[in-house]
């Protein structure tokens, strides 16, 4: 089997080989895609070393060419970032004139950074269906609701990943001292933006025991009050901070360095460790970027979809009557049957009023983001900022458009 990585020079990449020797995938070739050569001369060595330390005969090879990288693959993972941590700084940045957060998928800046990469990835997305037509698309790339509804309207053969849940899942077992694969959640939501409603250990819902025995934990790690916590009577992803306490973490932002200057501090220092032909294993340093897991969830995914087992994983699927509250053509990301046809959501218990409303909203927001990144223009740029609950006002949605289309012109086709 052959495995394709676009955007293969990410410092994410090591974890992924790693993931894809250990959890045993028949792998044969796994091709990294990227533009940077310097990136791919120092991360695919260390893949190689990182294989051949796990006993794994699987061959990397390199291109700068999407075409050749994809030519006869059989699974494609998109995991790349147009314009790099410097424009994810942009991002993070320029909504602060206007009083809003700056995040890299929530708010001003997640639309700034569909806008950049929906167009390059149904672009990619061609060329596998040209070139790989039966190969898998499993999408990373942020904001993967949004480029997943993009690849899916297009017909493309794509399931959208994120790593929050599988995150929950292995802290939660760590907690309860069990075995991952006994902990199942009821995950609902839209990509970052997901609550689990229940933490099922063999069938059971153990969250009140999590509540009672470990709430200070989850509490710390959501950076929000415990009794919030308890009152929502759920866990809201770590991307729900940015609603219920969007001011405060304005304030934080404004005294700190961007994350995108962290991240990018954090690159250098991996890809200097990466260079060490002693190193075979990944460095405990790539636990301090947010992908934890990432690998885990992303080999699970592909052997599923190409060894077709039905297991059931938390993926970015067309929502088709899951949430009647939403239209059919909406992506969600709940809990998923995954085999060779893809994923198919499993039915969820009706969702509470709480979740649902912002759920709604932020898919109205996708869709106008979506309809803003295939046909450009300022004016749907504002259009689908008014329709976000982080902006909602007519002049902060048009000072932040201009703001955005001025900042990422290099990388707008239209502006
Ligand atoms: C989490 C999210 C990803 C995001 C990452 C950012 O893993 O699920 O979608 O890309 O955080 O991590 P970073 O270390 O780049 O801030
Ligand atoms: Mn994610």
């Amino acid at each position: 089997m052959k495995i394709t990585v676009v955007g293969g020079g990410s410092t994410y990449t090591p974890e992924l080989i790693d993931g894809f020797a250990r959890l045993g995938l028949p792998v044969t070739e796994i091709a990294l895609v990227d533009p940077d050569p310097d990136r791919l001369d120092v991360i695919a060595p260390f893949a190689r070393r990182i294989l051949a330390r796990q006993g794994s005969s699987a061959k990397i090879t390199t291109t700068a060419d999407p075409d050749a990288g994809i030519d006869g693959t059989d699974a494609v993972l998109f995991q790349l970032r147009i314009g790099g941590q410097a424009a994810r700084h942009v991002d993070e940045t320029f909504p602060h004139e206007c009083g809003c957060i700056g995040q890299e998928t929530t708010g001003a800046g997640g639309l700034a950074k569909a806008l950049r990469t929906v167009p390059v990835v149904l672009d990619l997305a061609e060329r596998v269906a040209k070139r790989a037509p039966n190969a898998w698309i499993v999408d990373f790339t942020n904001p993967v609701g949004i480029v997943t509804r993009a690849l899916l309207d297009a017909g493309h053969k794509a399931v959208g990943l994120c790593n929050v849940a599988i995150g929950f899942q292995r802290t939660f077992a760590d907690w309860l001292g069990v075995d991952h694969e006994r902990v199942a959640l009821d995950h609902v939501g839209l990509n970052h933006l997901t609550w689990e409603r229940a933490v099922r250990l063999d069938g059971v819902d153990v969250l009140p025991r999590i509540f009672d025995e470990h709430g200070q934990a989850l509490a710390d790690r959501l950076r929000m009050p415990l009794d919030v916590v308890r009152r929502l009577g759920v866990v809201p992803s770590y991307y729900l901070r940015y609603y219920y306490a969007h001011d405060e973490v304005l304030r934080e932002q404004l005294s700190e360095p961007s994350r995108a200057q962290q991240v990018a501090e954090m690159e250098g220092d991996l890809l200097k460790m990466y260079a060490d032909p002693a190193l075979t294993e990944k460095p405990t340093l790539l636990d301090k970027r947010g992908g934890a897991y990432y690998s885990e969830a992303a080999v699970q995914l592909v052997h599923a979809l190409t060894a077709d087992t039905g297991d059931v994983r938390v993926a970015n699927v067309r929502n088709n009557g899951t949430l009647p509250f939403l239209p059919d053509d909406a992506v969600i990301e709940v809990p998923s049957r995954i085999d060779a046809q893809g994923a198919t959501p499993l039915p969820v218990t009706a969702v509470e009023p709480l979740f649902a409303g912002l759920i709604a909203h932020v898919t109205a927001y996708e869709e106008l983001a979506l309809e803003a990144a295939l046909h450009g223009g300022v004016d749907r740029v504002a259009t689908a900022l008014l329709a976000h609950p982080l902006v909602g006002q007519v002049k902060v949605a048009e000072e932040l458009a201009a703001k955005l289309v001025a900042a990422n012109r290099a990388h707008l086709w239209w502006a």
